[in-house]
């Protein structure tokens, strides 16, 4: 078996991460146990590239469970657990090829590496493998049923993919579900982004101006998250409903010109590049801290701050200080996500959702090939109900049904005043 891993002999420990995920996350654990019965998967070939995380990790078991044989690649040279990666080959014999901290060559060798399973399903994060198999590996195009994808920006890439008539077969887009984008975005970036910024520089949040860019589902978790530590939350958005939406939740908006001078912490959530640049650092006070937990590390202009001050000197680890105009400025992860490069990504419990939908994309994938068209489809919306139903059960909770006459009133036009 190939893989390419940092250090096989983290594997005991990389197990012991992945059980203790495993315990958070119910959904997937009885998607797996369904499969591991009626192996919906057999004959599959499943690549994917995400972040090798503990959660990752139990998903792989899954998609192995399901009856297909399945490689793994990270989708961002900071965010691999390399216990994980280690546990994935040696404990379960799962070609991985990723390892924290990789340079772009090894990146792309890795996503070409995962890629020689010949997949008949890609699973993404970010559109890098799909990217690669429409660029470079087109031989491998024939073999593919469809692919998954996991992110806002690789939804985004992969639509532009559908309007330039270059996508080459049907996408689910997994975070466009509910029970996706609505927690794992909102409520897992919120969390695991505060908790990167928290390990990588042990910063009291109480009483700073943390600078929300972005207040789309990821960035309103955040703001709501670093409000409940104390922070006094300034948000900065280009979309008027948003910014709209960021003053009626109580926030203060500012264009990012003006922030830019009263921060003390800033973070990147638009999936839109230079969103913090050159003229902004300049004004900034004195220490500002400065990270992205956005999708990829372009929201930051790191060339631009590379020609215009000295630096960088590792101040601490994961945290990298910049002098310009005899400031500091302090940038976090390289501008890596921050919540997968100094934390742990997003908790298991959250992760257990996006992962069932990712199991039953593939599942779907299976059951209507040969019927979708090369487009970026939604996962129905009766898995994503599914889904919901069964993580309230899971948590214990319960909700009311319909009675008869509820629901023929709701079908009904002809009951008034
Ligand atoms: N860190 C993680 O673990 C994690 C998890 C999920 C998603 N993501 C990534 O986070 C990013 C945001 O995802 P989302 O689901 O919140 O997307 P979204 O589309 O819901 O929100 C993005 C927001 O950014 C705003 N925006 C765009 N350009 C801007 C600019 N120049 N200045 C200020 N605001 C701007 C948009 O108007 C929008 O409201 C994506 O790259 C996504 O892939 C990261």
């Amino acid at each position: 078996m190939n893989f390419d891993i940092r250090d096989a002999s983290l594997a005991h420990a990389g197990r012991l991460r992945m059980e203790w995920a495993d315990r958070s996350m119910p959904v997937l654990r009885q998607i797996r146990d369904r499969f591991a019965q009626e192996k919906p998967l057999r004959g599959m070939r499943i690549a994917a590239c995400l972040h090798v995380t503990t959660e990752t990790g139990n998903l792989m078991r899954t998609l192995v469970a399901g009856g297909a044989e399945a490689a793994v690649c990270a989708s961002n040279p900071l965010s691999t657990q390399d216990e994980v990666a280690a546990a994935l080959v040696k404990e379960y014999g799962i070609p991985t090829f990723a390892i924290k901290g990789e340079d772009n060559e090894t990146y792309y060798r890795h996503v070409n590496a995962a890629l020689e399973i010949k997949p008949t399903i890609t699973m993404d994060d970010g559109a890098d493998l799909v990217t690669t198999v429409f660029s470079k590996r087109t031989e491998l195009i024939p073999n593919v049923i469809g692919g998954t994808e996991e992110t806002t920006t690789g939804v985004i890439r992969l639509k532009s993919m559908e309007a330039d008539h270059v996508l080459k077969y049907p996408i689910v887009a997994v975070n466009d579900a509910q029970t996706k984008h609505m927690f794992d975005n909102r409520y897992g970036t919120g969390q695991s982004t505060m908790d990167g910024i928290i390990r990588a520089t042990n910063v009291l949040v109480a009483g700073a101006r943390v600078v929300v860019c972005g207040y789309g589902w990821c960035g309103r978790g955040v703001a709501m998250r670093a409000r409940g530590l104390g922070a006094r939350v300034i948000v900065v958005e280009v979309d008027p409903i948003k910014a709209l939406e960021a003053i009626m939740d109580g926030y203060e908006v500012l264009p990012i010109d003006e922030a830019a001078k009263v921060g003390a912490v800033f973070i990147t959530l638009t999936g839109n590049k230079n969103v913090i640049r050159k003229e902004h650092f300049r004004v900034m006070p004195d220490g500002a801290i400065v990270c992205n937990s956005g999708h990829f590390n372009v929201e930051i202009d790191l060339d631009g701050l590379a020609k215009a001050a000295t630096g960088p000197r590792e101040a601490r680890q994961f945290v990298d200080e910049w002098i310009l105009d005899r400031k500091r400025v302090y940038i976090l992860g390289e501008g890596r996500l921050i919540n997968l490069a100094a934390a742990e990504g997003h908790p298991a419990s959250v992760m257990d959702m996006s992962f069932a939908n990712q199991s039953l994309a593939a599942e779907h994938l299976v059951k209507q090939a040969g019927k979708l068209t090369k487009a970026v489809h939604k996962l129905p919306d009766v898995i994503d109900a599914q889904v919901a139903s069964l993580k309230l059960a899971a948590m214990g909770a319960r909700i009311d049904e319909l009675t008869p006459a509820q629901k023929k009133y709701l079908a009904s036009w002809d009951e008034g005043t």
